[in-house]
């Protein structure tokens, strides 16, 4: 069987095989992951902070093994499944296959054996860093007073990774020759202490004698005007939000202040999602394409507007937290208008074809529609006009600091 992990278990995955978290041979099973929450270690009793997990929905048993692949589809390592847990948690040891060979700053990386190679017997001092070092002086009294080399280690996994690993090399300038900078993918752990930890496990394992946690990166996000956001209406057929998310473009463009993109329902079936039928199955594909169109978008800091039915609330979720993860907002639009308003409208004439079953899983007739309950406005198109109903959403865009 293949597989391909996400970024963050990728991230893990190369730490594991570069040794960067020995004596990690795998990822943990159920047993070892209790042990490291109850009393951080594994269950044999060999001190470690943090979980480090895998989770593979199909179905596999212990002593199968696993293709695990990049995103591209190159192997990377092959997993023998020793525990799986219904929930898709998966342990086992890897087996290396390929080094990844992709990414920013790919040509800097160096697993431990080959820093501590360079290294030779003299005494490091391991810098992690996450964001900017802001004083310098610092890390070079102390690498003097112990007589070590500098060797910096930007976290580089995620979107502000290369900004670390550019931050390392404008740090790099101002110390010692002979100060290393290598970018090692750590995905940052929930809990401060336990992500501390793991850093030092991770130094230790380049060979360092000493280790800094450089300060933890202050977060200024940008002015909510340059931030890139998603304007995302969910409801039924008839309810309306295609002529209002119609009437929101409009009206942006005549503003002139930012660009936009505009992702209807019935637009987006014509090209992007051409073919898909209205199984569940394919309106979560046609969801997470239109999530990922408006995410791209967002993480250049443009705006989005999508107008599916969206019926389902954990895609919704998916989308929610695509678009979050890029640094972007996300706001839920739940055009409310109930499905007799809809019904009674019936505009394209798919209600009444629904009704008489010439039309299968029609939304609100014969196929569900989860109302959300995590909207940041909901209107009903009942009794207000489409202005009053576009300038409802370009008030809160408005007030939010979206548009200026
Ligand atoms: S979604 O469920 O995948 O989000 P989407 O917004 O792309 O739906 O498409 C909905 C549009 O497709 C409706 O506005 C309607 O014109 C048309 N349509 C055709 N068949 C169906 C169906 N079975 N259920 C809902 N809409 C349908």
């Amino acid at each position: 069987m293949e597989w391909t992990p996400g970024p963050r278990e990728l991230a893990d995955l190369e730490l594991l095989l570069s040794g960067a978290f020995e004596p990690l041979t795998g990822f943990l099973g159920h047993d070892d992951l209790h042990s490291v929450h109850e009393r951080g270690a594994l269950a044999d009793g060999t001190p470690w902070p943090a979980p480090v997990t895998l989770h593979l929905p199909a179905d596999v048993s212990p002593g199968d093994e696993v293709r695990l692949l990049d995103p591209e589809g190159l192997p990377l390592a092959v997993l023998t499944v020793s525990a799986h847990e219904p929930d898709g948690l998966t342990g086992g040891p890897i087996k290396g296959l390929a080094a990844p060979e992709h990414g920013p700053f790919a040509r800097l990386r160096r697993t431990p054996s080959q820093v501590k190679a360079e290294l030779g017997d003299r005494p490091s001092l391991a810098v992690t860093m996450r964001g900017p070092l802001d004083d310098l002086s610092e890390i070079t009294a102390t690498a003097k007073e112990l007589g070590a080399v500098i060797v910096l280690l930007p976290l580089s996994h995620g979107e502000a990774g290369p900004a670390v690993v550019r931050a390392a090399l404008r740090a790099k300038e101002q110390l010692p020759g002979d100060t290393l900078v290598v970018p090692v993918p750590l995905a940052p752990r929930e809990e401060s202490e336990i992500d501390l930890e793991l850093r030092e496990h991770v130094a230790a394992a380049y060979g360092a004698t000493e280790h800094l946690a450089g300060p933890d990166p202050v977060r200024i996000p940008g002015p909510p005007h340059r931030r890139g956001l998603v304007v995302f209406f969910t409801g039924l057929s008839g309810s309306g939000k295609s002529t209002i998310a119609r009437g929101l473009r409009d009206t942006l463009l005549e503003l002139g202040t930012r660009t936009v993109t505009y992702l209807d329902g019935d637009v987006v079936r014509h090209l992007l999602s051409k073919g898909l039928t209205f199984s569940k199955t394919d309106r979560d594909l046609n969801i997470r394409r239109i999530g990922f169109v408006a995410a791209e978008t967002a993480r250049h800091g443009g705006l989005a507007i999508c107008a599916p039915i969206a019926p389902y609330a954990a895609t919704r979720e998916e989308v929610r937290e695509m678009v979050e993860s890029v640094g972007a907002d996300f706001l839920l639009v739940h055009v409310a208008t109930p499905l007799e308003e809809c019904e009674r409208r019936d505009r394209k004439g798919l209600y009444a074809k629904a009704r008489a079953g010439l039309i299968p899983e029609f939304t609100g007739i014969s196929d569900p529609y989860e109302e959300p309950d995590d909207a940041d406005l909901v209107i009903d198109t009942t009794h207000i006009s489409i202005e009053a109903a576009v300038s409802q959403v370009l008030g809160t865009l408005r007030s939010g600091g979206w548009v200026r």
